[in-house]
């Protein structure tokens, strides 16, 4: 079975307050995407990697990943979806197998484990169903309205957090992504755009240190995962 990573890079991590974006902020010895990529890379299944790049990416051809034969490169788009889109476009060119698989996992992601994305591979391809890592809600959750007041306490049981990798097959994604931009879903990770389109996404229990890089204080948590990993 063809597994293909598709890592969306080409944001610009503006809630960072950085000069450079997120991705290639330095963590542990190396750049966040270096990270990342290694992870996908150390995947039996996965069998390329295609990044989604911005159009004015000044920096990932400087990195040594960048010659590896499995890592392809696309331009991204405006938003992530757009970013994602491109690179599946370009996926299904390389396995236009019918039961390709895609595994979406944003590059601001660099602490996942190469066990877990495999935990979520094998999943879908022994379930024959896409899903996602997820972990559950620990906290209690509020719903508040305009104003900032509590209006109401949310059951947690049944609520988690929507990490990546996310797990589809590619002409389904492909296809669920178009329908859902023409119906105005808002499309903020790919089980969204399948669920617009009534099609079945399973949570797999992921960790909840596969934080995303968003906010500078996520930098030494994030710093600190990794330094622990490589010992
Ligand atoms: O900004 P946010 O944290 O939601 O970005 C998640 C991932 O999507 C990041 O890896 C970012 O580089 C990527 N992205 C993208 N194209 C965009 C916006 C974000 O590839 N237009």
């Amino acid at each position: 079975v063809a597994v293909t990573a598709i890592v969306p890079a080409a944001g610009v991590g503006k809630r960072m307050q950085s000069q450079h974006p997120k991705q290639y902020l330095s963590l542990a010895g190396k750049t966040v995407i270096e990270h990342t990529l290694a992870k996908l890379l150390a995947s039996n299944y996965v069998e390329r990697v295609v990044v989604a790049l911005g159009a004015e990416d000044g920096y990932f051809y400087d990195l040594e990943i960048a010659q590896n034969p499995s890592v392809i490169t696309v331009v991204g788009g405006q938003e992530r979806v757009d970013s994602v889109l491109a690179a599946l476009k370009a996926s299904e060119q390389f396995a236009p197998q019918a039961d390709a698989w895609s595994l979406i996992h944003d590059a601001a992601r660099p602490c996942v484990s190469t066990e877990e994305i495999d935990r979520l591979v094998e999943t879908c391809l022994t379930q024959h169903c896409g899903g996602l890592l997820a972990a559950p809600v620990k906290d209690t959750m509020k719903r508040g309205d305009t104003e900032q007041r509590v209006q109401t306490t949310v059951a947690r049981e049944q609520l988690w957090h929507a990490l990546t990798p996310q797990m589809y097959r590619t002409t389904e994604l492909i296809q669920a992504i178009e329908q859902g931009l023409a119906n105005k879903v808002n499309i903020t990770d790919e089980s969204s755009a399948i669920e617009a389109a009534g099609l079945p996404s399973m949570l797999v229990n992921g960790s909840p240190n596969n934080l995303k890089i968003t906010q500078p204080e996520d930098l030494v948590l994030a710093e600190f995962l990794l330094m622990n990993e490589q010992r």
